[in-house]
């Protein structure tokens, strides 16, 4: 039996013993041994949407370099950050809040829509800290269908808001990429009913190109809260931080909800932050060289038959006509995720560096 035949019974069988076990299962099979045996060196990681280049050199440098006081608590910093994203984004620092990654302020703000006992309707699949911290604190999610072309359907959530309502945007859309420009994006949020808050998640926006963020709303429409990262182009996921963007009013209300606003924070993540907001250069590189290698990804994954939707951000969301794929691919030490939807099967694979992309692509091959 030839190694390549070799390597896919034991693919069948993975996938077969992965149904059966779910997700316990997954790591014995990304042992070294296991890992040799299929010609793979070392995991690569294409499940998380992370930016396998940062983040940039002078942010690390800032980390390296950093001379201040560690014994001391990082307030001065915190406040520091604020002004920072306050002068880049054109707003007063008393409109800008920071958390520990931007998970933790969706977190916050599910437990916010919950205390104004609103109903909050969004569209599914996509990223689900906010709904599911509603859910979780006795409140109500309305999960709507994406359109047939994978994107939030605007029509749809303007019909189901009613009052008080909430309605949570994620744009570019996680899990599929798809994205609606800056005019469309503004148009509709203007048609909504100014009472109902519209959170507005932009994770992936800087993928997207400049001058895409609604940021420029928010002073107009104090109904309207934005939440960024610089967890994706910027590349500090492990850093984590993030922010949000509201009127000082909602952030007043908003700091009521925590103990310590601002302050649970690491002194290095917020100098890092601070340095990468300087990094102009890093992002447009970072987002030319992710949609070349993404183009090509796509192009890949079409020619063996895999349609896929259209991504503007750092992942590819695609049909994989019935097949587990992540369980497959993690046989080979390829990790990506599977995101089912409506009775079908459906992978999303983050755009690694390009060597990655070849050894994803040469896997499916295998697979096919
Ligand atoms: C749409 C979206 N929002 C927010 C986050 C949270 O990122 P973080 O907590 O690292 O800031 C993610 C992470 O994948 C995401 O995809």
């Amino acid at each position: 039996m030839t190694r390549i035949q070799q390597s896919i019974n034991r693919r069948d069988w993975l996938g077969t013993a992965l149904t059966m076990g779910g997700s316990l299962l997954l790591s014995p099979y990304l042992s070294k041994e296991f890992l040799r045996q299929n010609d793979a060196e070392t995991v690569i990681k294409l499940n998380a949407n992370e930016n396998p280049y940062g983040p940039p050199k002078s942010v690390l440098d800032s980390i390296r370099h950093f001379d201040g006081e560690l014994f001391r608590y990082q307030g001065i910093y915190a406040n520091n950050l604020r002004e920072q994203l306050a002068s880049f984004h054109g707003l007063e620092s008393q409109m800008i809040m920071l958390g520990a990654g931007s998970s933790v302020l969706l977190q916050l703000l599910g437990h916010y829509v919950q205390q104004k006992s609103a109903t909050l309707h969004y569209c599914s699949p996509t990223f689900n800290i906010l709904p599911d911290t509603l859910k979780k604190a006795g409140g109500k999610p309305n999960s709507l269908p994406l359109t047939k072309d994978y994107k939030f359907d605007l029509a749809a959530l303007k019909e189901a808001d009613e009052t008080p309502g909430a309605i949570y945007l994620v744009n570019p859309n996680n899990p599929t990429g798809t994205f609606y420009e800056r005019t469309e994006m503004e148009l509709f949020c203007k048609s909504i009913n100014s009472k109902t808050l519209i959170i507005l998640d932009e994770a992936y926006i800087e993928y997207a190109g400049d001058g895409q963020s609604l940021v420029g709303l928010l002073k107009q429409m104090p109904n309207l809260i934005i939440v960024r990262t610089f967890s994706k182009i910027y590349g500090m996921a492990g850093l984590r931080m993030g922010y949000l963007m509201a009127s000082a009013a909602i952030i007043r209300q908003l700091q009521q909800l925590v103990p310590w606003p601002n302050h649970d924070l690491s002194t290095l993540s917020l100098v890092a932050a601070g340095n990468a907001l300087q990094s102009s250069s890093f992002v447009q590189t970072t987002r030319t060289t992710n949609a070349r290698v993404m183009q090509s990804t796509i192009k890949a994954l079409e020619s063996l038959g895999y349609r896929c939707s259209p991504s503007v951000a750092n992942f590819v969301y695609f049909n994989t006509k019935g097949r587990n794929l992540r369980a497959a691919l993690e046989g080979y030490g390829v990790q990506i995720g599977q995101l089912d939807y409506e009775n079908q099967t459906y992978a999303r694979v983050t755009v690694g560096k390009e060597q990655e992309m070849e050894r994803f692509v040469q896997c499916l091959q295998k697979l096919n």
